[in-house]
């Protein structure tokens, strides 16, 4: 297999396994795509990239010369970010419980801000009486490629409940804010293009009622992300020409006719823009012939967390024998000491032998993102392929990593 003509058996030599790979040039294509979808010569419209997805500064400060802003959830992202160039103004805070030390870094780094809840209110007064403020909304209902991640709705932890979105603007009122914004986010990984307008229409329909009640304008409606990719069997390809064009119209005909003011329309897109453009190489290490067949890999749940999290299935692809016909059934696993440590069980895979090079593609958003060291498994290294070149981004880590954190204090 190739990866933007650099061959993936070369790269995992040159650089070991297991192995995240990212194509610049698909994250520049993406990047392009999903603005040109949502452009309009009527409605300004401002991209944020979610830096969740991967927080890697080299991948921010990519789509950063896109044209894109940040969205970040904790102020450790918005270093990342501040440190990959974005300006304070083009990055915007969206935090989930923050507590007061998260308020004041936010505050003295000077980004945009959207409140999770009116108890976030509370603490942000404690600490400054803001110009502006706006609130995420929880618009009663949203959707998710799994359960998991469905970040609206009555089962979400996230956002203000719609019924009582009013109460928390009104408070921010009568502590005397001026200028008002509004944000959703309303699921993660949709393939289904009406969605988007649909839930946008919502909001903008429950901003109206807000309007109404209070003579509050918006200056932004943020409507987050949750474009999806296609990963495995039947998931296709999100026509995102059609959501933009779908959500400009309905965000028009809203703003032309509710009391709302002239908001902007923001975005903050993760998975689409990362998802595609990564590759997890990992090498086989051996089988097992137990009730069932396995065969185990070098990365695991510690590499990529998804499949044990949400048993979500990526592409798999063998190195060399991709035009192998003949397939036989086999779980893939990793090296960790949990039953959940499985990415793909029955998978019709060529026959593989050990040392064979498994491609798990899919991989550039919420996976090394969600990496971890249990077991003392190692985070693997990065690799970007710039111009033609791949160039290492984030060295293997080392014990001597983690022994620098560690304080050993004498047992007597
Ligand atoms: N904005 C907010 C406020 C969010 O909570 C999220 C994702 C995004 C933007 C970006 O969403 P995206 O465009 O990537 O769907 N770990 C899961 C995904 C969790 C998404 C959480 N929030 C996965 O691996 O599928």
């Amino acid at each position: 297999m190739q990866i933007n003509r650099l061959d993936a058996g070369e790269l995992a030599k040159k650089f070991g396994t297991p192995l995240y790979v990212y194509d610049f040039e698909r994250i520049k294509d993406n990047a392009r795509r999903l603005k040109s979808a949502f452009y309009s010569d009527e409605i300004k419209t401002a991209l944020f990239y979610s830096v969740k997805a991967n927080s890697h500064p080299a991948v921010v400060h990519l789509l950063k010369e896109c044209g894109y802003g940040c969205d970040c959830v904790s102020p450790n992202e918005i270093e990342i970010a501040l440190k990959a160039g974005v300006k304070p103004s083009d990055i915007i805070y969206v935090g989930n419980y923050e507590s007061l030390e998260d308020l004041n870094a936010v505050v003295r780094a000077g980004t945009k801000l959207v409140l999770d809840d009116i108890n976030s209110l509370d603490r942000l007064l404690r600490i400054t009486r803001p110009e502006m403020v706006s609130f995420r909304i929880n618009p009663g209902k949203g959707q998710g490629k799994y359960e998991q991640i469905n970040t609206a709705g009555i089962k979400a932890k996230f956002g203000v409940p719609h019924e009582k979105a009013w109460l928390a603007y009104e408070k921010a009122l009568k502590a005397g804010v001026k200028r008002f914004g509004a944000h959703m986010m309303a699921g993660s990984g949709i393939l289904e293009e009406e969605h988007f307008p649909r839930m946008l229409e919502l909001l903008l329909d429950i901003l109206g009622q807000i309007s109404q009640k209070l003579g509050i304008t918006f200056e932004f409606v943020d409507m987050g992300g949750g474009f999806g990719i296609p990963y495995y069997g039947d998931d296709h390809d999100l026509d995102i020409q059609q959501v933009g064009s779908e959500c400009l119209k309905v965000f028009k005909n809203k703003i032309d006719s509710l009391p709302i003011g002239k908001p902007a329309l923001h975005l903050e897109p993760g998975r689409y823009l990362v998802g595609d453009a990564g590759y997890l190489l990992t090498r086989v290490i051996g089988f097992k012939e137990s009730y069932q067949n396995f065969a185990g890999l070098d990365a695991g749940f510690n590499t990529l967390i998804r499949s044990a999290l949400y048993k979500a299935q990526h592409p798999i692809i063998v190195h060399n024998k991709e035009n192998e016909t003949e397939l036989f059934p086999i779980n893939l696993c990793g090296q960790i000491c949990e039953n959940t440590d499985i990415f793909t069980v029955g998978r019709p895979l060529p026959k593989l032998t050990e040392g064979d090079l498994v491609i798990i593609t899919q991989t550039g958003a919420y996976g090394y993102a969600m990496s971890m060291t249990y077991n003392h498994r190692l985070r693997p290294s990065e690799v970007a392929i710039i111009n033609g070149q791949a160039v290492e981004i984030t060295r293997r880590e080392v014990m001597s990593d983690y022994w620098n954190r560690i304080k050993y204090p004498k047992v007597q």
